[in-house]
């Protein structure tokens, strides 16, 4: 049946499109063996993998080219101000321009300017994220840049170890989804499941 009552809409140019995905906080291989953090809202599971959205201006995109494994660690909504304090910084010592004239500096211990803590994982080499009721560690299957737009990369990821707080597991191997909550970053806000909590300093509105 075809509806007659219509809602009106406009067609709008929004210069994000960030429509309300987890927030979740990548950690990556630094060079000399130590662990970044990036926090990063693009992403999905299916089945045992992962993709990632990833810009290649950051150090997360460098480090996964160089150490093809990674941490992909889910904070909750009261870690929403840890993940804002990471949002202006970058583990890329020299910080590119766009990044630097959108107000991003270097810091090398995102785990210190963070005050969040770091474990050991049990077969790749990035720390965990102890605070984060998901933590989960996988391998780098592809990296993909596509042709039609050259400043992201597709990451593919197969998941090898989830570490989850014992308060969120219900029976053996399941995740209590009213236990768990999400983190949500939703054009630039956070919310957690339906109440605002802040916004990140690049948001416009
Ligand atoms: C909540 C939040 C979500 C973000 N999501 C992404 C994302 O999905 N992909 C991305 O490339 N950058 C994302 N960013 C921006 C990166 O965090 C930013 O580029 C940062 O400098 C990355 O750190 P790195 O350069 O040390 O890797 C997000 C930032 C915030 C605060």
């Amino acid at each position: 049946m075809i509806k007659t009552v219509q809602r009106a809409t406009k067609e709008i140019q929004p210069k994000i499109l960030y429509y309300g995905t987890p927030v979740l906080l990548l950690s990556t291989l630094n060079e000399d063996g130590t662990t970044n953090i990036s926090p990063m809202s693009s992403s999905w599971a299916l089945d045992k993998y992962i993709v990632l959205g990833i810009g290649i201006g950051g150090k997360a995109y460098e480090n996964l080219v160089r150490h093809r494994e990674c941490i992909i660690n889910l904070p909750d909504p009261t870690l929403w101000e840890q993940v804002e304090h990471l949002a202006p910084y970058t583990g890329k010592r020299e910080v590119p321009e766009y990044k630097r004239e959108l107000g991003f500096t270097y810091e090398k211990d995102k785990f210190e300017v963070s005050g969040l803590t770091r474990v050991r994982s049990n077969t790749v080499q990035p720390d965990r994220i102890e605070e984060c009721p998901l933590q989960i560690e996988a391998a780098v299957k592809m990296i993909r840049r596509p042709s039609y737009c050259t400043d992201l990369a597709i990451v593919e990821t197969e998941v090898i170890h989830v570490h989850a707080h014992e308060e969120i597991i219900t029976g053996e191997h399941h995740v209590n989804p009213e236990k768990w909550s999400p983190l949500i970053y939703n054009f630039r806000h956070y919310f957690a499941q339906g109440k605002e909590l802040g916004k990140t300093f690049r948001a416009e509105t």
